[in-house]
């Protein structure tokens, strides 16, 4: 088939570069020259493991291509993916304008009946929105599926070639056939496709992530509580984990969820909520919860020094908002740096591949902030150490060179990876989130 796929961002990218590595010939669509320069030369503007590989390999093999417009030979493709950026507006709903965007470039510039897929996260209507829109203006028939996508950052490419599941939301079933025949590559170990409503498909987005975020915020309020009456909240989590109902994933206590997707979503669902007269009381916990949690973070860190942070020196280790990806977007780095500059603190800061996305998203080199490539070097002279993100490398990190390298002793363990060592019995002053210092 030949697909064209707006916009080249995580999920962009890696669904134009997957969609061309199971065969289809693809365009991939990007308003910023700049990247579309880079990306034409095999350059992957962002770091996500194996796509590089991914993308060069179908450039070579004259899959994928990059533009900034939709050419003539792919105004006449069979399906055109949306997977532009839906960012949220100042009060909390997604901005869709990018995905309008598009639409009215299909409907200026295609030559044939085709899909249009929206693989962006949109409210709820949106694609029956983008239907009107199509019908109104483009002299094609064009049908509208929603698509919404699931992808993990950091295992992208391998979520994309092994979903747990795709769903796909269409109003009419020859629609549905067609984008079932589109991931038939990826349907021979077993059926992963799922057909619905549009409208039902675009809900089950926003309510797979506010699900697994409620996950999160629960556990992270449980912490609190442990913290409060002596439990620890590893040990419930193993416990509760164990049961199969409940199941093991996304029972981790921390500083709070991050990233692009799972703050603009649970906002989003509120929005929703809110449009439709339907008061959505455990999403909004959720999200207060989150913001709690933050704050608790920042007060483990104030904990640590009587006398105010004003001139003293900070080492934080992790500024991506997870692991094995360098999107800085919401990440609780954000939140808990810019407060210690705020403070007056001296900030010295590791990420093995966010660095350069933070500082300009949130602190430029200066005086009050540096940035170390090296995650030791990051330590020399530090009065307090912050573990934000637990990227592997952290994990078994040598603790006297730890020592050695600082002039203070504390340490915020804002992940519980350190639970295990006996720091406190080693002389640092070890603070975590429900769990007891040990
Ligand atoms: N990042 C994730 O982990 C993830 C996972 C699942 C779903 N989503 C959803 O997928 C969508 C895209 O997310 P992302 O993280 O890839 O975004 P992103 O910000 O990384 O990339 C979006 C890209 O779209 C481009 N763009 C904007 N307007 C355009 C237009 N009119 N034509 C062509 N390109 C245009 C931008 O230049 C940018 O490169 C969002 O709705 C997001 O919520 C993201």
């Amino acid at each position: 088939m030949r697909i064209s796929v707006f916009g080249s961002g995580y999920v962009g990218l890696v669904t134009a570069a997957g969609l061309a590595d199971m065969g289809h010939r693809i365009l991939c669509v990007d308003i910023d020259e700049s990247r579309i320069k880079r990306l034409r030369a095999g350059q992957v503007p962002f770091f996500e493991p194996g796509l590089a590989d991914l993308v060069a390999r179908n450039l070579r093999g004259e899959r994928l291509r990059f533009a900034t417009e939709l050419d003539e030979e792919f105004a006449s493709a069979d399906a055109h993916f949306v997977a532009v950026g839906t960012p949220p507006l100042a009060d909390g709903r997604a901005d869709v304008s990018a995905v309008f965007a598009v639409g009215h470039t299909l409907a200026q510039r295609v030559t044939q009946e085709g899909i249009v897929a929206v693989k962006s996260t949109v409210p709820v209507g949106t694609c029956d929105a983008l239907q009107r829109l199509l019908d109104d203006s483009c002299p094609h028939r064009m049908h509208v599926a929603s698509n919404p996508e699931f992808l993990k950052e950091g295992a992208a490419v391998d979520d994309f070639f092994r979903p747990h599941r795709v769903i796909i939301g269409v109003d009419d079933p020859k629609t549905g056939e067609a984008m079932r025949e589109m991931y038939r590559p990826l349907q021979l170990s077993r059926e992963r496709v799922i057909v619905m409503s549009r409208r039902s498909s675009e809900l089950t987005k926003y309510a797979a992530n506010s699900m697994l975020a409620t996950r999160i915020s629960f556990m992270n309020e449980l912490s609190r509580l442990c913290d409060a009456i002596g439990a620890d909240i590893h040990a419930v989590r193993a416990g509760i984990g164990s049961d199969e109902r409940i199941g093991r994933a996304f029972l981790y206590a921390g500083p709070g969820y991050g990233g692009s997707c799972f703050p603009k979503d649970v906002s989003a669902l509120i929005h929703l909520g809110k449009e439709a007269g339907v008061t959505l009381g455990i999403v909004e916990a959720v999200a207060e919860a989150n913001e709690a949690q933050r704050l608790y973070v920042w007060e483990k860190i104030r904990s640590l020094f009587a006398d105010g942070l004003q001139g003293k020196t900070v080492t934080v280790w992790g500024l991506a908002f997870k692991p094995m990806t360098d999107d800085v977007r919401d990440a609780p780095a954000g939140v808990i740096v810019t407060k210690l500059l705020e403070a007056g603190a001296i900030v010295r800061a590791h990420d093995p591949e966010a660095a350069d996305n933070f500082a300009a998203a949130y602190a430029p080199a200066n005086d009050a902030i540096s940035y170390h490539v090296n995650e030791y070097e990051a330590l020399d002279g530090a009065d307090a150490l912050v573990l934000m993100t637990e990227w592997r490398h952290f994990r078994n990190p040598d603790f006297g060179e730890i020592k050695r390298r600082m002039r203070g002793r504390g340490i915020v363990d804002a992940r519980g990876i350190w639970t295990m060592f006996g720091l406190s019995q080693a002389g640092f002053d070890y603070r975590t989130i429900g769990s007891p210092a040990a």
